[in-house]
């Protein structure tokens, strides 16, 4: 059990009032708040070592470099992958999606080879191939999903085949929750010599993920959903294949050697660093990951699952309620709508008692498709969030049907 008033002691953000009450924030898949401790390291690395990395022989640069080179250490070891050469730091998941659909897709798909993804992939993972796409004339091609929210797997021998040239897919839903069965795909997918992205953007806060035992060729996912700040995220790539990329972006940092026409470029990761990285965001991350590991990830998970089946249960209780997604094994989140009642009214009612929860497509329109409706309400849970949370949004949510009853 976590000792979750303890825990929120560490977000000075659950001082505030909102509109009178105590805040329940149940929007960290969107974004995690952030504990004092990262806070705090980003603002000694700007009060006391603030230099440029890689630049400098003077001593701010050379302990700036080191805090930086010391966060990839962090970043490496938190995903078990061998070597921190392996971690290149973008700005978000999305970032580091888009940097292996253009350095790798631009560089190795021809007309008719085939990408597969899932029907349930957030937009940062099937925009980036559908731009791919259209400039190789590669095609797109998708694991569907079955009636419970679960990837199809039926037909895999076919979709997975010699045209198929890369696999790219989410762990674990962010609008269904969904935890997809990745390490079975990887394997089959290198059956065939695939190289499998997974987006981990929803799994690496919450559960152990082990880059190494999932065998996965790159990861991806970003550290302002786990308790880090925005602006930075992780790339994973195994070594071999970082090296068989070329660069994304071109610029400073990234080069050994420059002429006017021509450049050698540095080694992995690093020349997929071009110009001024994110500094701060990568020390506040690193001291993210020092949070975590301090609550312990078995400890954050098994808390994720309770509230999550806590939440269920009393949602199910609610006349008129309809939840998406798998009932059971599922990650720390439920989405679902009241019926006749806009997910955004919804939203916005709770926000009078303090509950912040989204309302929206949660950026995965074709799941939205798919279930036939225009947008859900989703809560989600991190290690902040206590069984009194989700009674709040329980009875906010009541409140919210008697507003509406007389419209209705
Ligand atoms: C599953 C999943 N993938 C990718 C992303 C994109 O994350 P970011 O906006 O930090 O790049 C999100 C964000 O919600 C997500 O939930």
């Amino acid at each position: 059990m976590l000792d979750v008033k303890k825990i929120k002691e560490d977000f000075l953000i659950f001082q505030r009032k909102i509109k009178g009450n105590n805040l329940i924030y149940l929007d960290s898949a969107a974004t995690t708040q952030k504990p004092i401790q990262v806070i705090e390291a980003i603002s000694n690395y700007y009060r006391n070592n603030n230099a440029n990395v890689h630049r400098g022989a003077y001593t701010l640069s050379e302990e700036s470099t080191m805090m930086y080179e010391n966060a990839r250490q962090s970043a490496a070891k938190f995903i078990n992958a061998k070597s921190s050469e392996s971690i290149v730091f973008t700005r978000n998941a999305t970032e580091g999606i888009n940097l292996v659909a253009n350095a790798w897709g631009l560089e190795y798909f021809k007309a008719d080879d085939e990408i597969l993804l899932t029907q349930m992939e957030h937009h940062s993972n099937l925009i980036p191939w559908q731009l791919v796409a259209k400039k190789t004339g590669a095609k797109l091609k998708f694991i569907y999903l079955d009636r419970n929210g679960e990837l199809d797997l039926s037909n895999l021998e076919n979709l997975i085949n010699e045209k198929t040239k890369f696999v790219s897919l989410v762990h674990i839903s962010n609008s269904l929750g969904t935890i997809n069965p990745v390490r079975d795909i990887i394997k089959h997918a290198h059956n065939y010599n695939i190289p499998v992205m997974i987006d981990a953007t929803q799994s690496v806060p919450h559960t152990f993920v082990d880059v190494q035992e999932l065998d996965c060729d790159f990861l991806v996912f970003s550290g302002h959903k786990m308790l880090g700040p925005t602006g930075i995220g992780v790339l994973y790539g195994k070594e071999e294949l970082l090296d068989k990329m070329p660069p994304f972006m071109g610029g400073g940092e990234m080069i050994n050697e420059v002429h006017l026409d021509w450049a050698d470029y540095r080694s992995i990761p690093w020349k997929f660093e071009a110009g001024t990285p994110n500094i701060a965001g990568a020390i506040g991350l690193s001291a993210a990951i020092e949070y975590i590991n301090s609550i312990g990830k078995e400890n954050i998970e098994q808390h994720g699952k309770r509230l999550t089946q806590f939440a269920i249960e009393e949602l199910e209780k609610i006349d008129g309620i309809e939840i998406y997604g798998p009932k059971f094994n599922r990650g720390p989140l439920v989405a679902f709508n009241i019926k006749n009642i806009h997910p955004h009214d919804v939203s916005t009612i709770l926000d009078e008692y303090g509950v912040a929860v989204r309302a929206g497509h949660h950026c995965t329109q074709p799941v939205m498709q798919w279930l036939n409706v225009p947008a859900t309400v989703r809560a989600s849970f991190y290690v902040y969030n206590s069984f009194e949370d989700v009674e709040v949004l329980i009875k906010g949510l009541k409140k919210t049907k008697e507003v509406f009853a007389g419209v209705y």
